[in-house]
């Protein structure tokens, strides 16, 4: 059964506005990789939980196709939404099922969205339409980003530590996986040539507000505004509010620099 935490329209909306899109580096890895194992033609690249298309984007200028695929309506609509990629497509659906025939895909990816698929119904799929040679990447990050701001020190990463601690009680079992960094997915893939990646870094520069809408875009702070929408508005309005006090800046538009690591799990299969 497909996970379903990411449907709503207002989920899907701050999606598009705050998640964060992966490094160049970590497309750099997945393309080299596909190149060492395959090779060229690049003719078809699959993302799958593609959301808003973050990660699908970013696959564009190397494949003649790539289609993005989401069990949610609502999430493919918003990336559907994003003028300027004449070869990409997106489709709604689950990844375990997948509308491609045997042997057609070069690369298949996930962005943070692979602890939500049945992973033997997935990696079965996989397995189905991978080319000979054709790779999977499935790369992500764990929640443990930190901000950084003048002399503030470990203060706002303390704040929103609290700020997670509170709304984490309303995760998911799944999101164990990611937070893990797909460990045990790893070693479930049935591909002898595969690898992992750890800790690719990305510092950027994000504004007070994005960096309290990137904590409510994850499921479990969702979660929490489905259970409890006051509790969980004061908790978000209680980190906006420190956040800016600590900085001692009075505007949500404050930059200050964001930084975390991203991981990737690599996979070729078999002629
Ligand atoms: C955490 S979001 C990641 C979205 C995007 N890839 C990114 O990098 O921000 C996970 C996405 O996976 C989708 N998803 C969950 N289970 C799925 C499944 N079984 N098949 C396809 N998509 C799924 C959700 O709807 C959601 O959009």
């Amino acid at each position: 059964m497909a996970h379903r935490l990411f449907e709503e329209k207002y989920h899907a909306s701050i999606y598009q506005k705050y998640r964060i899109i992966p490094p160049d580096r970590v497309t750099r890895l997945i393309l080299e990789y596909l190149d060492k194992k395959k090779g060229p033609p690049h003719e078809l690249a699959v993302d799958l939980g593609c959301g808003t298309g973050q990660n699908t984007r970013l696959l564009a200028p190397h494949f003649q196709k790539v289609v993005g695929i989401d069990v949610s309506e609502c999430q493919v609509e918003e990336a559907r939404a994003v003028p300027g990629f004449a070869n990409v497509t997106y489709r709604s659906g689950p990844a375990e099922e997948l509308p491609f025939p045997d042997g057609s895909v070069d690369l298949l990816t996930a962005a943070s969205a692979a602890h939500w698929f049945d992973t033997e119904r997935f990696l079965k799929e996989a397995a189905r339409v991978l080319k000979p040679h054709g790779c999977i990447a499935l790369l992500g990050y764990a929640d443990e980003f930190r901000l950084y701001y003048g002399s503030c020190g470990d203060k706002l990463n303390n704040i929103c530590a609290e700020v997670k601690k509170v709304s984490k009680r309303y995760a998911s079992p799944q999101l164990a996986a990611s937070d893990n960094r797909l460990r045990v997915l790893f070693e479930d893939i049935p591909f002898p040539d595969k690898e992992r990646i750890e800790r690719i870094p990305l510092k950027m520069e994000m504004t007070i507000a994005a960096a309290v809408g990137f904590l409510e875009s994850f499921s479990y702070c969702q979660t929490y505004f489905k259970t409890d929408p006051q509790a969980a508005a004061a908790l978000l309005e209680s980190m906006r509010t420190r956040l800016l006090e600590e900085m001692g800046v009075s505007s949500p538009d404050t930059k200050l620099e964001f930084t975390t690591d991203f991981y990737c799990v690599l996979a070729c299969k078999p002629q």
